[in-house]
């Protein structure tokens, strides 16, 4: 079991400065994970320190791969090719990183050796049916524990064959799994999603020189690829992560007097339902110095508190902030009126389940709110201060220690040790703007 670490969040404090936040976690992964398969070598920079991109790149090394760094975010991988991949000496261990699993079971479903893939408490929970189906598809052999839980087993040897795959659900990692798998796979993979995911794995595909088509269906976006081709080894520089950001954006809304400038922010549209949720509900957001970087779009995003109030959350902008919700829930709290969200069954299966484990907290804290089967509805009031359990969930805990910003009294937080999958130096960060946090 990992060291019990407890937040302490002291009511009030401020939002102020210039900052910047920590790499893109899901760029992180794919950086990884396509230079490892690349011919040539690879340089990153900006790269995610925190633990879940690590694991990925613990897997690819134990994988044969040669890898250096990380160093203040500089990673240099010596691809091996679609081919050169070993075969690890004992099954890879990949912590709480969900998407490490998913994107990894694609990619080894196609390799001639076996292969195990576990995680953490909150790993081994996780859903793992909607990759296992689909890879069974194209002809993998792969097992999972009953209920279509971790670990996965790759049998090794399989040789895939392209699907037409219409995914159930709008999964980026799904999509990309799949779009992984692919590159082994005889003649074409398509997979149509739904509605929009993030979409970095096609774009830094391309970025490594690989042919990938999108088309619009009636049934959504297709996105497909051939196998047989090669990937070649470019530079990737990776943006700062607007789910970290997101924590900084709800801190800056919710503040009155705050002033705060995120840099080099990830403004990706498959990513951005936060800032358009923010809009809608009254904040006061800006955006400047907008570039691309390396096929990513970033830019400066400003915030300053305005009142926000309360709203009906579009449903076609959950799937663009599925991992801000937990923020947007303490925003939510501290709009005039209520807030609903509803379509949104997936956060039951990320970390924790986001729904119920939020609101606890938020009842905790005297919050006035109705969990629904597939979102919630919170009216916005006074926060008190309390004792919230974030369940090992690296976001709750980091949404539940902004909230002391407006709470009456102190917040404790248990089960904080997470928080390093994503956001390491978030205490460091959170008290430079002006807030009171410490971890023990
Ligand atoms: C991710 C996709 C999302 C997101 C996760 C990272 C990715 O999951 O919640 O944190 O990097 O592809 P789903 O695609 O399952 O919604």
């Amino acid at each position: 079991m990992s060291k019990q670490i407890q937040f302490v969040a002291r009511a009030g404090g401020q939002v102020k400065g210039s900052i910047r936040v920590p790499g893109d976690k899901s760029v992180s992964h794919r950086s990884i994970i396509l230079g490892s398969i690349a011919e040539g070598t690879t340089r990153v920079e900006g790269f995610l320190e925190g633990e879940d991109s690590l694991a990925t790149l613990q897997a690819f090394r134990d994988m044969g791969v040669e890898i250096e760094g990380p160093d203040q975010g500089c990673v240099t991988i010596h691809g091996v090719g679609l081919h050169g991949l070993k075969k690890p000496e004992k099954p890879l261990y990949l912590g709480n990183s969900g998407t490490s699993m998913r994107l990894l079971a694609g990619l080894l479903s196609a390799q001639s050796f076996p292969v195990t893939l576990t995680g953490d408490s909150s790993l081994s929970k996780r859903p793992m049916n909607r990759v296992a189906k689909p890879l069974r598809e194209m002809g993998a052999l792969v097992a999972t524990k009953e209920g279509g839980q971790p670990p996965l087993e790759f049998l090794g040897g399989s040789r895939l064959k392209g699907i037409d795959y219409q995914m159930p659900i709008a999964s980026a990692q799904v999509k990309s799994c799949l779009l992984l798998a692919g590159l082994y796979a005889e003649g074409t993979t398509r997979v149509t999603e739904p509605a929009p995911t993030r979409d970095h794995t096609e774009r830094m595909l391309k970025g490594f020189g690989y042919s990938v088509e999108s088309e619009l269906t009636p049934n959504g976006k297709q996105i497909s690829l051939s196998g047989g081709g090669v990937l070649k080894a470019i530079d990737v520089r990776v943006p700062s992560d607007i789910s970290s950001a997101t924590f900084f954006l709800v801190a800056a809304a919710i503040t009155p007097g705050s002033d705060l400038k995120l840099e080099k922010v990830g403004i990706n549209p498959t990513r951005i339902g936060v800032l358009n949720i923010l809009k809608q509900m009254g904040a006061d957001l800006t955006l400047s110095n907008e570039t691309d970087e390396g096929g990513e779009p970033v830019a400066d995003i400003e915030i300053r508190y305005a009142p926000l109030r309360g709203i009906d959350i579009p449903v076609d902008q959950v799937p663009l902030a599925i991992d801000e919700f937990p923020a947007l829930f303490i925003a939510a709290a501290c709009a005039e009126g209520t807030t609903r969200l509803s379509g949104a069954e997936e956060l039951r299966v990320k970390e924790s389940d986001r729904i119920q484990v939020m609101a606890d907290g938020l009842s905790a804290l005297g919050v006035t709110n109705l969990v629904k089967e597939d979102g919630i509805v919170i009216e916005g009031g006074p926060i008190q201060g309390g004792t919230v359990d974030s369940h090992g969930d690296h976001r709750i805990a980091m949404s539940f220690a902004i909230a002391a910003l407006r709470s009456s009294g102190e917040i404790l937080i248990n089960d904080c040790a997470n928080v390093a999958t994503s956001f390491p130096g978030f205490v460091e960060l959170v008290n430079q703007v002006g807030m009171n946090v410490t971890s023990r």
